[in-house]
Parts: C-alpha cells; sequence; structure tokens
C-alpha cells in the first residue's frame, strides 16, 4: 500500500474504489472520473493499480487518493500487458491478466474493506477486468463499469456475437479475404463496414470473442455503464446501449472538461511546444500523434517527416521513444530538421489537451484513440484519421461518416498522399466545412458540462447512485 501525495487519504468517507488498467488511455479517464465524483459527492477514493513494468513512469499519483499495488510479487504479472503494447494480443493479454491478478486482489479488498467502513461504495471497474467485478461481486461491493471508449464501440462490441451468428465473422483469412466484402457496410452497423471491426492482428477469434464476452458481462452485472461520451454525440447508440444491455447508463463526459483536472499523464509532458504554438497563426498548425501504444516504422517515419515538410504547413509532431518499431532510436531523416525551417517543432510527448485548446491549432492528424478523438472534438478541432487497432476503426469512421469533422487516410503511407492530406485538411473548402462542425460540436461538448447540462446531470445521477448502494 502506497499513501496518496498528500496526509488526507479520505479516511471516514464514503470511500470510492476504481481499477485502472496501466495505461495512457485508460488512467487518465479513470482518474477524472475520480476526481469528478471526488468534487461532486465528497468521496474518498482507493486506486488499484496493477504492477507495471520499471521503465514505465506510472505514476504522478495525486494527493486524496490512496493506492493499493495489487499483485506486486505475482510472476508474469508486470509483464502481461506489455507485448500488447503496439497493437499485439491485447484481449488475450488482458484475460492472463485478469487471472494473475484475481486472488491478489480479493486480499487487497479484503484489506481495505477492514481498513475503512465505507468502503463498501463501489465502484470498482473498468469493465475490462471481469475478474475483479466477480471478486468485489462475491465481498458484497457494487460496482459500476466504467466504458473508457466511446459508445460507438460498445454498440460495435454488443453486435458481435450476432455477426458471428451469421457467418459475417470471423472474416476469411488474410489469403482468401475478398476486399469489397471486407469494405462493405454492414446492414447491423451503419456506418461501420466489416474491416472495422477487426479489432487486432494477432488475437485469435476464439479469445476475442471471449474476451468481448466477458466485457459485455462485467456491464450487464455491473450497477450501470459509465462512458466518456455526451449525449448530442452519441445519443442513438447510448439508447441502443441502455435497451441492449438493461442497465443505467451514465454518459459523463467529456471527463476532462468535467474533471478540476489532476495531472496525470504517464509521461513527462514538453511544455516548451505551447511557447512555440505561441507564436504560430490563428489555426495554422497541424498537430500529429498517435496516442500512447500505435507505433510506425522507420519507412512510415520517414515519409511523414517529408510529407510534413513538403505541404510547407507548421507542425508539431510527437514521436514517443517507443514509438518506431524494431528501434528505441527515433531515426528522423538527416536534413529533416533544416528542410523545415523552424516551421515545425517535435517533441516526445505534448500536454495534449493544452495543444488542441491552443488557438494556433487548426488540425489534428490522430491515431483515433477514443481520448484523441473526444479531445479533439471537444476543442473543435477537424481530424485527418490514421487509425491501427482496436476501437481506432470505429472512431475513425464516425469521425468521417457521422460527425463529417475529418477524414480518413487510408492504404500505404507516402509523402505525396500526407502532403495531399494535410492541403485538404487545412486549406481546403471541405477542410472549412468540417472545422464549422467540429467547432459546432465544440459549443455542445461546453454545454453538456454546464449546469443543466447532460453530462453534469449525469454525474450527480451517478452519484445519488453510489450514496444508494
Ligand atoms: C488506447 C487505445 O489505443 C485506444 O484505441 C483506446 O481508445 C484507448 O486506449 P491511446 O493510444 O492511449 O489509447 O490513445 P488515446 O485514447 O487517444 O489516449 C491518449 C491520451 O494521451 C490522451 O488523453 C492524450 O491527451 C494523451 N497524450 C497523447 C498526451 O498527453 N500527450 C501526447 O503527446 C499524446
Amino acid at each position: 500500500r502506497h499513501a496518496g501525495g498528500g496526509d488526507d487519504d479520505g479516511r471516514g468517507r464514503r470511500r470510492v474504489l476504481v481499477f485502472p488498467l496501466p495505461f495512457q488511455g485508460h488512467v487518465t479517464p479513470m482518474l477524472q472520473l475520480a476526481d469528478a465524483l471526488r468534487s461532486r459527492g465528497g468521496f474518498a477514493v482507493t486506486v488499484f493499480l496493477a504492477p507495471v513494468p520499471s521503465s514505465s513512469s506510472l505514476l504522478h499519483r495525486p494527493a486524496g487518493y490512496r493506492f493499493v499495488t495489487v499483485g506486486a510479487g505475482v510472476a508474469g504479472a508486470a509483464a502481461a500487458l506489455i507485448p500488447s503494447g503496439t497493437g499485439g494480443d491485447f484481449a488475450g493479454a488482458l484475460m492472463r491478466l485478469d487471472a494473475l491478478l484475481r486472488a491478489p486482489f480479493e486480499d487487497c479488498l479484503r484489506q481495505e474493506l477492514a481498513a475503512d467502513e465505507d468502503a463498501a461504495a463501489g465502484p470498482v471497474g473498468g469493465s475490462n477486468l471481469r475478474g475483479m467485478q466477480e471478486v468485489a461481486e462475491r465481498l458484497g461491493v457494487a460496482t459500476l463499469a466504467l466504458r473508457t471508449r466511446g459508445a460507438c464501440c460498445l454498440v460495435a462490441y454488443m453486435a458481435f456475437p450476432e455477426l458471428c451468428g451469421k457467418g459475417i465473422l470471423p472474416p476469411p483469412t488474410s489469403a482468401r479475404r475478398d476486399q469489397h466484402q471486407m469494405d462493405m457496410q454492414l446492414d447491423e452497423l451503419p456506418p461501420l463496414r466489416l474491416r472495422d471491426m477487426m479489432f487486432s492482428a494477432t488475437t485469435t477469434h476464439a479469445t476475442m470473442a471471449t474476451c468481448l464476452e466477458r466485457l459485455l458481462d462485467s456491464s450487464r452485472c455491473s450497477s450501470g455503464v459509465i462512458l466518456n461520451t455526451f449525449n448530442d454525440l452519441e445519443n442513438s447508440d447510448l439508447q441502443k446501449i441502455a435497451n441492449g444491455l438493461n442497465v443505467p447508463v451514465y454518459a459523463v463526459g467529456p471527463l476532462h472538461k468535467i474533471s478540476i483536472g489532476e495531472h496525470n499523464s504517464l509521461l513527462t509532458q514538453d511544455l516548451s511546444c505551447l511557447e512555440w504554438l505561441d507564436k504560430q497563426e490563428a489555426e495554422s498548425v497541424i498537430y500529429v500523434s498517435f496516442g500512447s501504444l500505435a507505433s510506425m516504422d522507420p519507412e512510415e517515419i520517414l515519409e511523414t517527416a517529408w510529407g510534413l515538410v513538403d505541404s510547407q504547413m507548421p507542425f508539431l509532431w510527437v514521436i514517443r521513444p517507443n514509438m518506431v518499431q524494431g528501434s528505441l532510436q527515433v531515426g528522423l531523416p538527416d536534413g529533416f530538421e533544416e528542410a523545415t525551417r523552424g516551421s515545425g517543432m517535435v517533441v516526445s510527448w505534448a500536454p495534449q489537451q493544452d495543444v488542441l485548446k491552443h488557438q494556433a491549432v487548426g488540425g489534428f492528424w490522430t491515431h483515433n484513440g477514443w481520448n484523441s478523438t473526444l479531445e479533439s472534438i471537444c476543442d473543435g478541432v477537424p481530424m485527418i484519421c490514421r487509425p491501427q487497432f482496436a476501437d481506432q476503426m470505429i472512431n475513425a469512421r464516425y469521425v468521417e461518416e457521422v460527425w463529417k469533422i475529418g477524414f480518413e487516410l487510408e492504404g500505404k503511407l507516402e509523402r505525396g498522399m500526407i502532403e495531399r492530406a494535410l492541403r485538404k485538411l487545412m486549406c481546403s473548402e471541405g477542410g472549412n466545412e468540417m472545422r464549422q462542425r467540429a467547432k459546432d460540436l465544440k459549443k455542445k461538448a461546453t454545454t453538456c458540462v454546464e449546469k443543466g447540462g447532460s453530462s453534469k446531470t449525469a454525474i450527480d445521477m451517478l452519484v445519488n447512485r453510489i450514496m444508494s448502494f
């Protein structure tokens, strides 16, 4: 057990227990939710954490939280999620971790309950670790399931068994795959195509099916599903979830606009890019970042570098140290820096939310992780979409076809196509229309977190629900 960063760890107050996966895209929304519950409901919070490899800089631990590491001595637990980092068998790794942590979590939860009588107020969740939920159920702790991805993704997961039943999934093996069939829109899930349902190239169909079944079970067996989205963005999918899972649904997002904003970045942010942005013209800069897990091969880095230079647009590009496949070094091409003539900046990790709300940023080239997609929407920034795995294809599809605030960059990355895409987003009539629609959505995202707005109301309902446990 580790104390939080402050003296007050909330003993004696109603306690909420949270268990995020040790990835940025999970830790961020989970701690933002915890933060919102703390400030609206006055709850104390315990954060359970899986052990992480020593190389990870997890975690800045904000004051007022109690942190408990689960399974520190368990062989394999720290390593369980590593090979999946770049889009490997995440589903399989998740299930292994789920099994490994079950017994240690039971010990930790028992201790937590013994230490603090009021700890019996859930939620325990993420809904990724069904095993933890089963432990909580056994010990009489009510659970709520936080889905850190969009409602569109959960609806796709819900349709997975039906598509399997109809023989649409799994698709034929890659050798026998008909591209036309992969590109066809699914009648059950418009505007998604069969290829948008290919969540991982390395997970077997059987593992994926089991993983999704457990994930859906954890939502069905919970006292409610919490989503980091808002009604005006995903109303019809939220309805489908409420009807299909038959549990209350709380759309409480965008959480980063609700949370009072504890710093919870897993990597050190390079703040100097904000000063650089201050010197750029309004809406002139393209921000390029592919989140915390997606990767590129050296050739893609090269093509991206020259595509950015050739577009002659100011850019801010995030290249994480472990982002280049097969290399720890970031191999930017010779002559690249001189060619940018000071109009580009490369950082290893940016303060993304501040970047996206900066007036100099006019477009975002993204992998469409849910957090990045939502953050871009909330600041009215249109997108070039380059999804790689998991829910990213679904999010990209919604950006292009439903919200019409961006477009997908498909096919092998090549500098000419990058330059054309950048011009389309930043300089064309079509790009301006996307920007305008993104700004309209920004207004809705702002209204929903104000007093009486849908997400603010959902947080209050959630607080009441937890108080009733
Ligand atoms: C993972 C999965 O890849 C994604 O499909 C799923 O939706 C969530 O989990 P991740 O790669 O972490 O996502 O991307 P994303 O969800 O976009 O989250 C990245 C977070 O890191 C964002 O909150 C973003 O603001 C932050 N970030 C990213 C930074 O703070 N600085 C950066 O330089 C880049």
